[in-house]
């Protein structure tokens, strides 16, 4: 089967580890995807850092338009990040007939029914393990893993960037500022740090895990988002004495009211495994009726964890692409719309 042909746009950290990831394990992954992926233009405003990373063989621009015009490309894989431009080109894409992958949280959490309606409506696949928890392939487990259950909650680390904050601050008594100069010296925090610091980062990461474990739509409108800045050194001392460890945790759950969406400082026991998940680590427990209570933990964020689940969602593409509708999991598996959205 002729190899699949992927346009990246934006080639920094994460766009550089799915080059290497592709490049590197080249026999593996045509194996598993039953044909070859590659990556054969790249958009980035910095043609020569896109070049310094990719050599000769892959046709570099300057503007992501042209990957989106080019013909033989059947996948755009989305790693600009944030709500503006990023959106006009997802939705560019798909209008043009090409699958999407994308690791852009907050591009979904805010306009992923539209972007979802878009790709049913033409047919084409967007998908976004990148999205939520980095690495650990999260969507996967509550889209497919687990799809046998009644998802009861689930709560995550889901911010790499706080979570290391919390634990420098706990371990090291550091003040808030030092560390987080250190968390984006470290490339974990998002180009602006307070979608980190203030919780909205990780309300993107749960309201996508939200709408996926209990069928209703995306709706980041509707969650409850406090972040860390009002915590102070003390708060995570006393707590500590206390036997809490302070994370910031995502949870949603399935009430007899609805869907609670929440993000904020939570106290933790200390010998729960979560308390214990440190630094930049993410981890999601997540309950469901029939398996109980599961727990996923890996990084969250860097290079090539998050190329990990960039490169399976290529890989899936790779495998359904020719396959009809029906036969290929919908982004969000299933809408039942049985319970009502979040409470605010
Ligand atoms: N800023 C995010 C974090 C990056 O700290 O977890 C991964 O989404």
């Amino acid at each position: 089967m002729k190899p699949i042909q992927v346009g990246l746009l934006g080639i920094g950290t994460v766009g550089s580890g799915t080059f290497n990831v592709l490049q590197r394990n080249q026999g593996e992954i045509r194996r598993r995807a039953g044909r070859g992926i590659e990556i054969t233009m790249v958009a980035d405003l910095d043609t020569e850092r896109a070049k310094s990373v990719v050599g000769d063989a892959v046709r570099v621009v300057g503007d992501a338009r042209e990957v989106i015009a080019n013909p033989d490309i059947d996948v755009v894989v989305e790693l600009i990040g944030g709500y503006g431009i990023a959106k006009s080109l997802v939705l560019e894409a798909i209008a043009a007939g090409k699958h999407v992958v994308t690791a852009n949280k907050a591009l979904l959490a805010v306009h992923g029914t539209e972007i979802f309606q878009a790709a049913a409506d033409k047919g084409v696949m967007v998908a976004y393990e990148a999205a939520v928890a980095g690495g650990i392939p999260i969507i996967k487990a509550l889209r497919e893993g687990l799809t046998a259950n009644s998802i009861q909650w689930l709560a995550g680390i889901i911010n790499g960037t706080t979570n290391f904050i919390l634990s420098e601050m706990r371990d090291k008594g550091l003040d808030f500022d030092v560390v987080l100069k250190e968390a984006q010296r470290l490339g974990y925090a998002e180009a602006d740090p307070t979608f980190d610091i203030e919780g909205v980062d990780a309300a993107h990461k749960v309201t996508l895990m939200s709408a996926i474990a209990f069928g209703i739509p995306v709706q980041f409108d509707k969650a409850y988002v406090e972040g860390i800045t009002g915590l102070a050194a003390a708060d995570i001392r006393y707590a500590e004495q206390l036997g809490y460890r302070i994370k910031l945790l995502g949870i949603t759950k399935r009430t007899d009211k609805g869907v609670e969406l929440r993000v904020h400082p939570s106290l933790v026991p200390a010998k729960r495994l979560i308390a214990n998940v440190e630094g930049a680590m993410n981890a999601v427990v997540v309950h469901g009726d029939a398996v109980g209570t599961t727990l996923y933990y890996g990084k969250g964020a860097g290079s090539e964890p998050t190329a990990s689940a960039v490169v399976a969602d290529l890989v899936d593409i790779a495998r359904l692409a020719d396959a009809d509708a029906a036969h290929r999991v919908p982004p969000l598996a299933f809408q039942s719309h049985t319970l009502e959205g979040a409470m605010s």
